[in-house]
């Protein structure tokens, strides 16, 4: 089976799907691995080593002509669509709830479609996680790109000309993301609070150094699989009322909070931005989402009331080798359980064949 890796296509991203050295651990399962031309190079994997991996370097229209799989980071643009072959795989994230035409449009070429951002939240899946594997480094980043933008530093630093305080981080949504934003914060010496609405999380906030803020609220039904479901009016506001008092002193703020199959709950408004402190950092990963933060923009630092808020989309790109590392790990997981090196499984019965196959030989699985 040959597997061709497309170079990414989106605007600014860096990543690459399979790195070097996995093409290598496919190569020694008895796969074959066609690289395009400088796919890796933005993320520091040039063609030599490509080839001294064992892999054929060639050209985007010999990736399609070849390949039996096509695997991608983000989505197929339209022109790569356009050279699909009848029989083919294609394996990248697709995001099919948001976007079901691109299902319809890539199901026309008879081809078979596999999302990477549809593998379920179950234990023997999570080394396939790509959700999970980006977000846990989107969550470090978030932290280094809120501290740039800080006038203050995070330790507790005694010197000779006096001693400064170490600077507050609050953190809403203690998710995969939200964790390692914890670790990274108490890492650098801040003094960190956290707040989520599934209970559980407590503990893991906790055991990370972090206080947690408890919602006192009536509420049950409050996850399902390891997500939460969307809270009432009245929880939100309750939430308010238990953070503010954080949120007003607080010198670095991430919020991560996200609901599957929803928009993202608005957890901060402009009012609340208001009475921030001057000189604070908002680090709003879900702006994509719709975003947590009422006045965050997708790609833009938008300064109000003396508070930057800081929107970044695709922080794992701004990671590109290690988030490719991990990329292509999890895409290597998942392609060795669902297939030898001659043929997929395509093992309907099987849970996470039924979550990620989007669409079989033309035939697409899912509603929208
Ligand atoms: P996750 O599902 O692991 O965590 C989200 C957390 O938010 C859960 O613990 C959930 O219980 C919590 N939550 C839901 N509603 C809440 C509320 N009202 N108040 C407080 N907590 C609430 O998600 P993950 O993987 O950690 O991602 C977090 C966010 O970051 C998502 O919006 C994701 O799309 C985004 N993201 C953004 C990136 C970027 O480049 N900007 C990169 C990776 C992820």
């Amino acid at each position: 089976m040959k597997i061709g890796v497309l170079k990414e296509t989106r605007k600014n991203e860096k990543r690459v799907a399979i790195t070097p050295k996995i093409a290598k651990d496919f190569i020694n399962k008895g796969f074959e691995i066609l690289v395009e031309k400088d796919a890796g190079l933005a993320s520091a994997y040039d063609d030599a080593s490509y080839k001294d991996a064992g892999a054929k370097v060639v050209s985007k229209d010999e990736i399609f002509h070849d390949s039996d799989v096509i695997v991608k980071i983000n989505p197929l643009d339209d022109s790569e669509i356009a050279k699909l072959k009848a029989g083919q795989v294609v394996i990248s994230m697709v995001y099919h709830r948001l976007q079901p035409e691109l299902v319809q449009k890539i199901a026309k070429k008879g081809v078979s479609l596999f999302s990477m951002d549809a593998i379920p939240r179950i234990s023997r899946a999570q080394n396939m996680d790509v959700l999970s594997s980006q977000s846990n480094l989107a969550g470090y980043k978030a932290v280094i790109l809120g501290a740039d933008y800080m006038t203050k530093i995070f330790p507790l630093m005694m010197t000779a000309a006096g001693t400064i305080t170490p600077a507050k981080v609050l953190i809403y949504g203690v998710g995969v993301a939200g964790l390692q934003a914890i670790a990274t914060a108490k890492r650098l010496g801040a003094v960190v609070e956290a707040t989520d609405v599934r209970p559980e999380t407590k503990e893991q906030a906790e055991s990370l150094g972090a206080k947690f803020i408890s919602v006192e609220a009536e509420t049950d039904d409050i996850s399902e699989g390891g997500y939460a479901k969307e809270q009432s009016e009245e929880f939100l506001q309750k939430q308010k009322e238990a953070v503010n008092k954080s949120l007003f002193d607080a010198d670095l703020v991430v919020t991560t909070a996200l609901v599957q199959g929803a928009k993202a709950p608005v957890l901060i408004k402009e009012d609340q931005i208001k009475q921030m402190k001057r000189g604070a950092v908002i680090v709003d990963m879900a702006v994509e989402k719709g975003g947590n933060v009422e006045l965050s923009e997708p790609d833009k630092i938008v300064e109000k009331y003396g508070v930057t808020i800081i929107g970044q989309t695709n922080l794992p790109s701004t990671l590109a080798t290690n988030a490719s590392e991990l990329y292509a790990k999890n895409l290597y997981n998942f392609i060795t359980f669902m297939a030898d090196n001659e043929h997929f499984h395509f093992d309907m019965e099987e849970e996470i064949t039924k979550h990620t196959l989007l669409v079989k030989d033309g035939e697409v699985l899912v509603g929208s």
